[in-house]
């Protein structure tokens, strides 16, 4: 029997799945690392903790194997995306890296609009400036840190740089790199235009190649570190959205995937890269070949969840967390959260707006603010869900993976929320199994990704839709529409109050 690898390098671990020849995954292990948020909408992390975290999780893993590791054919990866990261010359880190989920860029994104004008870069890009896109970040650290630029040779997203300390070659491959805001999207080739435009050398922009592309082998070192061989053959992998579109077998049109991880992201397969979308939902290059997604990004999904339990049950598990909020109705005895711990993404590019509860009551009680955080993200999504309808795409059904696919009760709220089948996969582990699905397809087991996911993803269940708390849910999800717009002033009052 032959294996591959996939590593999925989030925002708060890695997680590395062992998968054979039929899809089954034999070992799975993940590591953690610390965030660092040093200020109200900062978020950063030092790239060696990735390096050091990803090499123990595969020396476990081959530690806990028990076959022979020679049988280990390839390794891919998925990452979080957008982050920067910045080498000098001897690709050498200059400082931390700064992530996706990191919103100090407002200034910069206006920068980016004067030189290069609203309709160009949708043009080029297909999207627009976001705080969270890499473009603004390198103008950042150029107008805070110019000693730092001065030093900077090329920059590159997480996984990119994971993969260069694993092999010694430097690539970006185009499922990431259209989230810089630097890449045409539909020529595949990085915009000279946008950096002229903003004083930029284009060679600071990194090689590009295919997610599949084979791009060398794992170095002597690391094979001695981590156990694997060293004749591992190494694929370039794809943005952790493109990744968990194919672990999700988002792999042909009408297809639509609702991820809930740190994020959580709703995303639709397109062929061609000349859709009318105006820029409301992000339009990238897939992982597959010569094709696209278009996606709605809710920047606290997962983490809304996590900081409810950090700060309200750290001791407890999410299991026990959830364990209750069946018993209570949909719309949460009249509370409901809007879920802008970190600012906004789609529908409303905001990055001073913050969260809220709006309806409290003396009777409620801890479960009635589970499940209106657990509707509160899912309202959000269905923000996303919305646009794409409005565009004219029918969502009649949507896979569900990441934490949002862990608890059947969510997977209920979604179905009634967005008013579709949901679609639950056996054995569902995200973007790490697309990134195991790019190198089986790049060690050649399958002709294609499609026939890949035919054989590795199975459907688990299915969750219909109840008509009533349809109903229900779309009378709330007018009144959650209307909570952004109450309480955006408010926010930006208290933006000279945050830390
Ligand atoms: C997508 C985005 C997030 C990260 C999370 O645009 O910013 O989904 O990729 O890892």
């Amino acid at each position: 029997m032959k294996y591959v690898i996939g590593i999925d390098l989030g925002t708060s671990a890695v997680k590395i799945v062992l998968v054979n020849q039929t899809g089954t995954v034999v070992q799975e292990v993940s590591r953690p690392y610390p965030l660092f948020q040093e200020k109200a909408g900062y978020s950063e992390q030092n790239p060696q903790d990735w390096v050091d975290q990803t090499v123990a999780g595969l020396s476990d893993l081959i530690h806990g194997f028990d076959g022979n590791q020679n049988d280990i054919e390839g390794i891919s990866f998925s990452g979080q995306m957008h982050g920067l990261v910045l080498l000098d010359q001897n690709h050498e880190v200059l400082r931390n890296a700064i992530l996706w989920n990191d919103t100090r860029t407002t200034a910069e994104c206006k920068e980016i609009y004067e030189a290069v004008g609203e309709e160009r870069l949708l043009a080029i890009t297909k999207n627009p400036a976001l705080e969270g896109f890499t473009l603004p970040k390198i103008l950042w650290v150029k107008k805070h840190e110019p000693e730092i630029f001065a030093k900077a040779a090329v920059f590159l997203l997480p996984k990119d740089y994971l993969r260069l300390k694993l092999t010694g070659k430097l690539h970006m491959e185009y499922s990431d790199a259209s989230g810089t805001l630097l890449l045409d999207v539909g020529r595949k080739a990085w915009s000279r235009e946008i950096c002229d435009l903003l004083g930029l050398d284009v060679g600071l922009c990194p090689p590009l190649v295919e997610s599949f592309a084979e791009v060398g082998n794992i170095t002597a070192e690391l094979a001695e570190q981590t156990g694997l061989s060293g004749a591992t053959r190494v694929f370039a992998g794809g943005a952790d959205n493109a990744c968990g579109a194919i672990g999700a077998g988002i792999l042909e049109d009408g297809k639509t995937l609702c991820s809930i991880g740190t994020s959580g992201v709703v995303l639709s397969y397109e062929e061609s890269a000349d859709k009318e979308f105006q820029g409301k939902v992000h339009y990238f290059n897939h992982s597959a070949p010569d094709v696209f997604y278009t996606m709605g990004v809710t920047l606290a999904a997962g983490f809304s969840l996590s900081w409810f339990k950090d700060v309200f049950a750290k001791n407890e598990s999410f299991e026990e967390l959830l364990g209750d909020v069946a018993s209570v109705r949909p719309g949460s005895n009249g509370l409901l959260f809007t879920p802008y711990l970190a600012g906004e993404r789609t529908p409303h590019a905001d990055a001073a707006i913050r969260g809220s509860f709006i309806g409290m009551d003396g009777s409620h009680e801890r479960k009635d603010f589970v499940r209106a955080v657990l509707e509160g993200i899912t309202f959000s999504l269905n923000e996303s869900i919305e646009i794409f309808r409005e565009c004219g795409k029918s969502i009649d059904t949507v896979v569900s993976i990441g934490g949002g696919a862990k608890n059947p009760d969510w997977l209920q709220i979604q179905a009634d929320i967005f008013n579709a089948k949901i679609v639950k996969l056996s054995s569902e582990q995200g973007p790490a199994m697309g990134a195991a699905m790019l190198a089986a397809y790049g060690c050649g087991w399958f002709e294609s990704l499609t026939e890949c996911a035919n054989q590795f993803l199975q459907e688990d269940k299915v969750f219909n839709p109840h008509p009533e708390n349809v109903a229900t849910y779309r009378e709330l999800f007018d009144i959650y529409k209307e909570i952004y717009k109450q309480t955006k002033g408010l926010n930006n009052r208290l933006v000279k109050f945050r830390h």
